[in-house]
């Protein structure tokens, strides 16, 4: 397998190209991707910048140029439901383009012409995922993440969801627009700016994707400073602690390959 690990700011990847071994940097279309061995697999890192088309353009350029038969999104999201705090984490399920609206000409939030409006990631990688989601916060997350940030972020007992997460091109901070989205989508978790349009790629090539978020703020009138603030200082640790995770069970224990013929 070759992993295609993206996410749109360096702050959320920090520390992964580093401790990539025989790195090499290739820049194309403006971006700088980095392919390596990452712990016991070889992987391709690379930093979206923010948005679906950035984020489409990235994934497509993974897989036509970079070869990557598997891609991890990893990064922050806004909660998408009050059950969902600052400091868990999110694993999507199914993801949309809530931004999405050809209405009255196709129903609302499907991407025209393809008759959907979910774009589902793939589940077993999702599942390896998710358990490397929860072994972090079991046992790194009091090492990784120091007192004082714990204490800031009131990360006291950070949980592990999987539902549906919602993306668009727009940084949600409004409290009515997001219970509007919320009764809209049903199952909703997290509101970012990408998965979904890596998720629609991945679904038309055929290449199986996950896509993990920690929850940076809650999409309210605070949600630009939480974001930055929880950005700074501890999303890179989370991506890392969890990646790394990821990497070296997949390295153990190899995904089986797929049996559809998806995007042939
Ligand atoms: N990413 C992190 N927080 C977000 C928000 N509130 N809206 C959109 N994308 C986000």
């Amino acid at each position: 397998m070759r992993l295609g690990i993206i996410s749109a700011l360096l702050e959320e990847q920090a520390g992964l190209v580093e401790a990539m071994r025989g790195a090499a940097r290739v820049t194309h279309g403006m971006r700088e991707y980095v392919a390596g061995q990452l712990w016991e697999i070889d992987a391709v890192c690379v930093l979206s910048r923010i948005g679906k088309v950035a984020a489409a353009m990235t994934a497509t350029t993974l897989v036509e140029k970079f070869g990557v038969t598997h891609i991890l999104f990893t990064g922050v999201a806004g909660a998408g439901d009050k059950t969902v705090n600052v400091g868990d984490i999110v694993i999507a399920e199914s993801l949309v383009q809530h931004d999405m609206d050809a209405s009255p000409l196709f129903p609302r939030f499907e991407v025209p012409l393809t008759g959907r409006t979910h774009f589902p990631p793939d589940q077993p990688l999702s599942m390896r995922l998710s358990q490397a989601a929860h072994d972090f916060l079991e046992l790194d997350f009091l090492d990784a993440i120091s007192e004082g940030e714990r204490q800031t972020f009131r990360l006291a007992q950070p949980r592990v969801h999987r539902g549906l997460v919602a993306s668009g091109d727009q940084f949600l901070n409004d409290v009515d627009r997001l219970d509007a989205l919320n009764g809209a989508l049903p199952g909703l978790v997290a509101v970012e700016m990408e998965g979904a349009a890596v998720a629609q790629v991945c679904h038309e090539l055929g290449v199986p994707c996950a896509v993990i978020r920690a929850i940076s703020d809650n999409a309210n009138e605070h949600a630009a400073t939480d974001f930055m603030r929880f950005v700074k200082s501890v999303a890179a640790q989370y991506a890392f602690h969890i990646t790394r995770r990821l990497c070296r069970d997949l390295g153990q224990a190899p995904l089986q390959p797929r049996s559809d013929s998806a995007g042939t």
